[in-house]
């Protein structure tokens, strides 16, 4: 299915319809993965408008844009780590679902 509201409909026996709106984001799978890492982990210093290093990752967009400094902090550790101290550093595995999505092409498809 595209990206976009999808809007269903159903009717029962009775003839009382029920009306179901679902919201298709068009997020490939490991992408659905940065998306709810960086949603648990990079707020609120980047995230509901906050601008830690000038870097906000609210928008899907800006997500994709910054992939190789995710990648280079959160990963990577360089210069130094993300989430900047004294949080606790990504999962050995969350690590792993960032560095999968960078190789598959840090696309919001991929
Ligand atoms: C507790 C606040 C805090 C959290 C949580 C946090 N950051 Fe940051 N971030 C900062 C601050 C402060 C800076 C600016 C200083 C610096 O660059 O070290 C920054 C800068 C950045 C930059 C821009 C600088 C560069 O190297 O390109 C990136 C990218 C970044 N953070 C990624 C992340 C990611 C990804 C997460 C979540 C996995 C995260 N940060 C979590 C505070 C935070």
């Amino acid at each position: 299915m595209p990206a976009g509201n999808h809007t269903l409909t159903v009717k029962n026996s009775l003839g009382c319809k029920g009306t179901l709106v679902n919201t298709i984001n068009g997020y490939g799978a490991k992408f659905f993965n940065v998306r709810t890492i960086i949603n648990g982990y990079c707020g609120p210093c980047h995230l509901n408008g906050g601008v830690s290093g000038s870097k906000n990752f609210d928008a899907d967009d800006a997500v994709v844009a910054n992939w190789d400094r995710i990648k280079a902090r959160a990963v990577d550790n360089l210069p130094s780590q993300m989430p900047a101290l004294p949080n606790a550093a990504l999962t050995a595995q969350d690590k792993q679902k960032i560095t999968d999505w960078v190789n598959a092409g840090h696309r919001i498809t991929d």
